[in-house]
């Protein structure tokens, strides 16, 4: 989905190179009856379609990736509806403005060849996974004991602390990507995958062998 979709050059692109579907929204109808007479042209009408509407009112659950190229006080508004509509691993592209203390996942400056009067010969985007809300205190039981584990989040950056089969664990590397997250404590490793209802599973491999590890977020 692009928000603020202008001439629909964004969707259009991704459904005629990589065969995406996709949906504009934008708030200028002439834009819109623009965009649905260029995606005929492209080839591309089956596969894209451009509604008349305000982003800050749309839908937006169903999208897979979300590019935006708005102003940072509608982006402002848009942040917090990303982190609670969007699905976990979701990807959010943004041209030229940044989410607010939200660090990206990644950022590119590509040259542009033909700036437009008024603008710089550069272009920056930046990218961001919406990360699963792993924040807590999650239970399991591995390796011969109990384990109790807290969760301290911000965003993708994540810190483990807790108890594991009797032993403190703090862990290191601890990230989070999507639903997908991971950390190593004391010559074990931890990948596993961040499930809706509160369930973490995944495999910890310790130095002897490779055990499935559950936590289920304590209430
Ligand atoms: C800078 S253009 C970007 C166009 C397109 N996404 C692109 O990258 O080529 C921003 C567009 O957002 C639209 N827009 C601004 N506020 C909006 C809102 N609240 N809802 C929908 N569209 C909006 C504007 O009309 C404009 O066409």
């Amino acid at each position: 989905i692009d928000l603020g979709s202008g001439d629909g050059r964004i969707v259009i692109e991704a459904a005629r190179k990589f065969g995406a579907r996709g949906l504009g929204i934008e708030l200028d109808r002439a834009l819109v009856e623009k965009s649905r007479a260029s995606a005929r042209s492209a080839g591309v009408a089956d596969r894209v379609s451009f509604v008349e509407g305000d982003v800050l009112v749309s839908d937006i659950s169903r999208a897979s990736v979300v590019t935006v190229y708005l102003l940072p006080a509608l982006i402002r508004k848009l942040q917090p509806r990303f982190i609670e509509e969007l699905e976990p691993g979701t990807r959010i592209v943004s041209h030229a403005f940044a989410l607010t203390s939200w660090k990206p996942d990644r950022v590119e400056t590509v040259r542009i060849s033909r700036p437009h009067p008024g603008q710089g010969d550069e272009s920056t985007l930046f990218l961001w996974l919406v990360p699963a809300d792993v924040r807590g205190l999650w239970t399991g039981s591995a390796a011969g004991g109990e384990w109790r584990l807290r969760i301290h989040q911000n965003y993708q950056d994540i810190e483990i602390e807790g108890n594991a089969a009797g032993k403190p664990l703090a862990a290191a590397k601890a990230s989070l990507s999507g639903r997908e997250i991971a950390w190593e404590a004391d010559g074990m490793r931890f990948r596993g995958r961040a499930e809706p209802g509160g369930r973490i599973a995944g495999e910890l491999q310790t130095a002897k062998r490779a055990v499935p590890l559950v936590l289920i977020r304590a209430r």
